[in-house]
């Protein structure tokens, strides 16, 4: 029976990724561990079957939590636990480092010294910067690593921590970076699922600058789907980007949702824009098509669509959190903008 070791799993891609593992392989057993911090919500592990589930409450920077926790031998780590959210690293960077790179390299200590087969970092297509709106360029995987944002930064020093695992001690290490997701369960904060609530309770969509910026999405389960091609026939030492050719301007984003509720365009507020904000992110996934055979599955108005029903069938998911830590967070982003 296969165990596979997976970090972050209660937040919105770990948790889809859990799922995708336990639907693909029905002999395989998940260990899910995660530290439940602002974005990490047991409610998203609802249904999944605890037989081949177990959820550890964990950090990943506690060494010796992870240690007991990691089982000997385990076929992979997939390692998703982050802090993951530009805007809140914006506004404090500290827990950022702590997390991304610290907690990495801790993974990578204790997958070292458990004889895991293979570690698989899950990146960010943000850790190559950004592209200028008017060229036709797309990320690769030889583009050069620019952050711009202290996550952006965060995430490309983990990818540099993970690559001297593999350089001086010879762990088999693979690394995806994937664009923007989107789908079920993904935190209020975010821009469409906070568009989605925001259109569904008739408040106003605060769309930051012009609206012009562009963002690569991509509906979660192909980029689970990406994850897993990699580690099944990813080279070691390799990165692999995931996007789904699938560009939009943040504003065509935010149409297109008031379109599909039936709500009106006057609802947009454009706000300040933030800090450094990336223009434009593209990504080029030939590698991932060719060497993976990875292809996505959802197209953008079928991933919308089913992400809107969900949002709309999953009310109370969302209240519960905009009820709580969530509420102080969005008076101090958006309160006087
Ligand atoms: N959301 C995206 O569009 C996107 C795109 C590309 C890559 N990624 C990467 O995918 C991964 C998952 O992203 P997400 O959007 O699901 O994030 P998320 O914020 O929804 O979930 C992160 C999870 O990590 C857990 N966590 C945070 N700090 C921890 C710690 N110290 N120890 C253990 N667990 C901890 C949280 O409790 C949470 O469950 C991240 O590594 C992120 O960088 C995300």
């Amino acid at each position: 029976m296969p165990i596979y070791f997976v970090t972050g799993g209660a937040g919105f891609i770990g948790s889809a990724f859990v799922r995708y593992i336990l639907d693909r392989s029905p002999d395989a057993r998940v260990i899910n561990y995660d530290a439940l911090t602002y974005a990490g919500n047991p409610e998203n592990l609802k249904g999944v079957d605890p037989s081949r589930h177990t959820f550890i409450k964990g950090d990943i920077c506690d060494r010796g939590s992870v240690a007991s926790a990691m089982p000997d031998g385990c076929d992979a780590v997939f390692n998703l636990a982050a802090e993951s959210h530009v805007d809140r690293s914006i506004h404090s960077a500290d827990e950022f480092l702590r997390t991304n790179i610290i907690g990495t390299q801790v993974l990578l200590d204790e997958a070292r010294a458990k004889g895991v087969r293979r570690f698989v970092q899950v990146s960010t297509d943000e850790v190559m910067g950004s592209l200028a709106d008017d060229s036709d360029e797309r990320f690769t995987e030889a583009s050069p690593l620019r952050p711009n944002s202290p996550y952006a930064a965060s995430k490309a020093a983990a990818e540099f921590v993970v690559r001297a695992a593999r350089e001086t001690h010879g762990v088999d290490t693979v690394v995806t970076r994937c664009g923007n997701n989107y789908g079920p369960r993904q935190f209020p904060e975010k821009l469409i699922p906070l568009m989605i609530s925001n259109a569904m309770n008739d408040e106003p969509l605060p769309v930051y600058g012009d609206g012009m910026n562009v963002r690569d999405w991509i509906y979660v389960d192909d980029h689970c789907a990406g994850i897993w091609a990699a580690y099944e026939k990813g080279r070691s030492g390799q990165a692999y980007n995931i996007g789904a050719r699938n560009e939009q301007h943040n504003i065509d984003v935010v149409r297109s949702i008031l379109d599909a509720l039936g709500k009106p365009h006057s609802l947009i507020r454009y706000v300040s824009d933030r800090p450094g904000h990336d223009r434009r992110y593209a990504i080029d996934p030939t590698a991932a098509e060719t060497e993976l055979e990875w292809m996505p599955s959802t197209t953008w108005e079928a991933g919308l669509e089913k992400t809107i029903l969900w949002y709309k069938e999953n009310q109370d998911w969302v209240e519960h959190i905009r009820s709580g830590d969530y509420r102080e967070y969005y008076k101090l982003m958006y309160g006087s903008r």
